[in-house]
């Protein structure tokens, strides 16, 4: 068994990221401590940038064949990791990134104008999609119990119309960190199934949960027939930069659809590097997987520990997935604005500001814990000290 250094401080500064690079650009400041967009600054596992150095020493970076490695890594590895084997490799189309696979299952199944259904707080590219395809966004909020979120059925069933086409559905949900439940999943299935609704599922945070994960895939063959699944290696190890991600879809009319969008866009050829990285990740990746998946339940506990020891004005509920942590802000006498530059100009902290997630995401901040222990309780201390 490997040791893998999560340890390590790696200066992402002047390397072209958005996360350190984009403050200027974003925020005009310079120096804070970027806790905002989802990657992490954990290195990229070297067993696949040792297999990407391979794709240089062809010495030709030419068009790519797509081989049958590509399809077969994601069918054994959602195999070996959610014991699914009820998809082929004709069920599989690869795209170059998962809100470019969201836009094109948009366009290919719903008209203009016809109804999207979102479970707001969330992946706030969930809205900008719907609406920039001339589409009618439709808002089914999320139930918060002391910030742990359900579904609202009621409110679902309440707003379908004629209209209604799409649910988009985020499963893990970013950025609130539920794992949906086989039961959820089934109740929200059976109101899409009996409305005729296609689910897009974008399951991209699947692998980085700390309870067992439930895919749309593993609900009973009729609520497969209205469904597309959208997913990538991408989040998991850190891979954002290669934009590359597949759609898994069995049924063949919403494929040729769906291939037909692909084919007009020609969004469907994924980089050399791209292909690469995932038949290796998905190939080699389960063992470093686990130890992220400890480092980041450990990351979480501390925060968890932290705030409760040291700050009883913000607060959290776990995640049961992803390295990204509801903050609720809302204990402290302050308006949401003053919050946001107060964590900005005074912690030197960059964290998202929950209101683009949606309006219930007042009071709310996103932080990104994918990083060293060390730089964590940096950051940590830097919070406590202007909110405590
Ligand atoms: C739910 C969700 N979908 C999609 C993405 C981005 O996917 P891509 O970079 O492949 O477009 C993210 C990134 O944070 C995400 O959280």
């Amino acid at each position: 068994m490997k040791n893998y250094n999560f340890d390590e401080y790696i200066n992402r500064k002047n390397s072209d990221c958005v996360k350190y690079d984009g403050l200027k650009k974003y925020f005009d400041v310079e120096n804070a401590r970027p806790m905002w967009v989802a990657d992490m600054d954990f290195q990229t596992p070297k067993f696949i940038l040792d297999d990407l150095k391979k794709v240089f020493d062809k010495k030709i970076l030419g068009y790519p064949i797509v081989s049958n490695k590509v399809h077969d890594s994601i069918i054994s590895w959602y195999k070996k990791r959610h014991d699914l084997s009820n998809f082929t490799e004709n069920d599989i189309l690869l795209t170059s990134g998962v809100v470019t696979a969201l836009s094109a299952c948009i366009e290919a199944f719903s008209n203009e104008n016809d109804e999207v259904i979102i479970q707001t707080p969330v992946y706030f590219p969930f809205f900008s999609v719907v609406k920039d395809n001339n589409r009618k966004l439709i808002l089914n909020p999320l139930k918060n119990s002391d910030d742990y979120y359900t579904m609202d059925f009621k409110d679902l069933e309440n707003k379908i119309t004629s209209k209604t086409k799409l649910l988009i559905l985020c499963s893990p949900h970013n950025p609130v960190g539920r794992v949906w439940s086989k039961e959820e999943l089934l109740k929200l299935a059976k109101i899409c199934y009996e409305n005729n609704i296609t689910i897009i599922s974008d399951e991209i945070h699947s692998d980085l949960v700390f309870k067992k994960f439930t895919s749309f895939l593993h609900l009973e063959d009729k609520y497969l027939n209205n469904l597309v699944i959208l997913n990538s290696p991408s989040k998991t190890f850190n891979l954002a930069g290669l934009n590359s991600s597949y759609i898994i879809c069995k049924n063949s009319t919403l494929k040729k659809r769906l291939n037909s969008v692909i084919n007009k866009h020609h969004i469907g050829s994924v980089n050399i590097f791209g292909l690469e990285s995932i038949i290796s990740a998905y190939n080699k990746g389960e063992e470093w997987l686990e130890f992220l998946l400890q480092y980041l339940k450990d990351n979480i506990n501390y925060v968890d520990d932290f705030l409760k020891e040291n700050n009883n004005s913000i607060t959290f509920n776990k995640p049961e997935a992803t390295y990204l942590l509801w903050l609720n802000f809302s204990k402290i006498k302050d308006s949401h604005k003053n919050i946001f530059d107060r964590l900005l100009h005074n912690a030197n902290l960059v964290l998202n500001d929950g209101s683009t997630f949606g309006k219930e995401g007042k009071y709310y901040f996103r932080l990104n814990i994918a990083l060293s222990k060390n730089e964590l309780i940096k950051s940590l201390s830097y919070l406590n000290n202007e909110f405590n």
